[in-house]
């Protein structure tokens, strides 16, 4: 082997190592690869010059060479592997990912109880075939009272003592019967509403008293309506609400706008009927009720001699409470979120 190949040799296994060693990252490497052992690499070209020597010498610095070229590739594949691992090791800092992370959960919102009750009323009568009628909630006194039977000096004005607007004969609606007579005014029999909506009286407020809440009017006028389908609506829709366990009581009562009048009340859940603070007597009344009186199927344009009809208005409040057994009707209205989510 001569000299000069010999020396490159040695030369190049010594600056290949050297650079091999100092690359710093795989793309570094990869072009020393290329550089080194491509097929116009350092390596090579000395390969080359093999053809040019003595045959006796081609051998050895062939063996030489070939070895130095093992080398270099064991090299590179060495610094690859430690590079390799060295990034690895990196991601931790660069780019790490936390998949013990628990992010915090979405709330989802749910309905109000009023809400709840409201369409679980509506269900069980739209399977009576009931529609849904609406009406305002600021009224007149023609439609909240003198319509139903209701004249200026009558002392149930009392008993629902109003907030007035502005003008004298303009107030919050105390009930939701006038909704009765503006149905009947534009509708022909049959009828079979309810007439759901909030209500406004100037109550002193306690645990099943608020000066705004929830009532369900219903109104059916057809020929040959009788109390006994009155009370078989109401026995319907009480077990239909509270299940066979409630019972349910029904009572003589009296509006002016019914004749006869009935109240319908049901047993307590939460003393079972013995009485407590929340229902006083062991009973809970949830509705007032009668047959449609024929002065008010008149104002509502309605032939008394043709027609008879029943109505009868629910505390939708009233029935939550009965459901749910809530003991103070204001929880519904106050928003406490501690109280609402547990529904
Ligand atoms: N409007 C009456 C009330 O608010 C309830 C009622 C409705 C009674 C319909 C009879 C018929 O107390």
């Amino acid at each position: 082997m001569t000299q000069g190949v010999a020396g490159e040799l040695e030369r190049l296994r010594a600056s290949a190592r050297e650079r091999i060693e100092s690359a710093t990252d795989q793309k570094a490497l990869e072009g020393l690869r290329v550089s080194l052992l491509g097929k116009k690499g350092e390596l090579t070209t000395i390969l080359r010059q093999l053809g040019g020597l003595p045959a006796a010498d081609r051998a050895a610095a062939g063996a030489e060479a070939n070895q130095l070229k093992d080398e270099i590739f064991q090299w590179i594949t060495d610094r690859m592997g430690g590079l390799e691992a060295k990034r690895h090791t990196a991601l931790g800092d660069t780019e790490w990912v936390d998949l013990t992370f628990v992010p915090n959960p979405v709330r989802r919102g749910h309905l109000h109880p009023l809400t709840l009750i409201l369409r679980e009323v509506k269900a069980i009568f739209s399977r009576l075939g009931y529609e849904v009628a609406l009406g305002p909630q600021v009224e007149d006194e023609f439609h909240n009272f003198e319509a139903l039977n209701i004249p200026q000096d009558h002392p149930a004005r009392d008993t629902m003592d109003s907030f007035y607007v502005e003008a004298d004969d303009l107030l919050l609606r105390t009930h939701t019967s006038p909704v009765q007579i503006r149905f009947m005014q534009s509708h022909k029999p049959p009828i079979r509403i309810i007439a759901p909506g909030a209500v406004y009286r100037r109550d002193a407020t306690d645990p099943s008293h608020g000066s705004q809440f929830y009532q369900v009017e219903g109104l059916v006028v057809d020929h040959d309506i009788r109390l006994s389908d009155l009370k078989g609506t109401i026995e319907y829709f009480a077990r239909s609400l509270f299940g066979p366990e409630r019972r349910i009581r029904i009572v003589g009562d009296h509006f002016p706008f019914t004749e006869p009048s009935i109240g319908a009340a049901v047993s307590c859940g939460i003393c079972g009927g013995i009485g407590c603070r929340s229902c006083k007597g062991g009973w809970l009344e949830i509705l007032g009720a009668g047959m449609v009186h024929p002065q008010v199927l008149r104002n509502g344009g309605i032939d008394p001699e043709r027609y008879s009809g029943f109505a009868f208005g629910a505390g939708l409040d009233r029935l939550a409470m009965l459901k749910y057994n809530v003991t103070d009707l204001r929880l519904f209205l106050e928003n406490d979120v501690r109280f609402l989510r547990q529904f």
